[in-house]
């Protein structure tokens, strides 16, 4: 059973840009792709990084710490596709950002 929770306004992610958030304890990365909102869990599988303090391109987010990539839409590693991230729905309510979290 998932939940649906706000986590973060749409005024605190600009297009290109990343966050790090925390939601009854589990801990999500967004990404705003070309206006579009995405998110994935924030723990990168390599180590452990912060995915939302990462670098996005396009829709591809770079971990910060040793530069694992993910496509923030799939949850996949373009390199290695069986490598993958939680991905978790997304829904904009007003300025709200919800995402539901198990
Ligand atoms: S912790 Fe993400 S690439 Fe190493």
């Amino acid at each position: 059973m998932t939940k649906a929770v706000t986590v973060a306004k749409l005024t605190d992610l600009e297009p290109g840009a990343c966050l790090s958030v925390e939601a009854e304890g589990v801990y999500i990365a967004l990404y705003n792709v070309d206006g579009t909102i995405y998110a994935t869990d924030n723990t990168c599988p390599h180590a452990g990084g912060p995915l939302g303090e990462g670098t996005l391109c396009g829709d591809v987010v770079e971990c910060p710490w040793h530069g694992w990539r993910f496509n923030v839409k799939t949850g996949k590693r373009p390199e290695n596709p069986d490598l993958t991230v939680d991905c978790y729905p997304v829904e904009i309510a007003g300025d709200d950002i919800r995402v539901s979290i198990p």
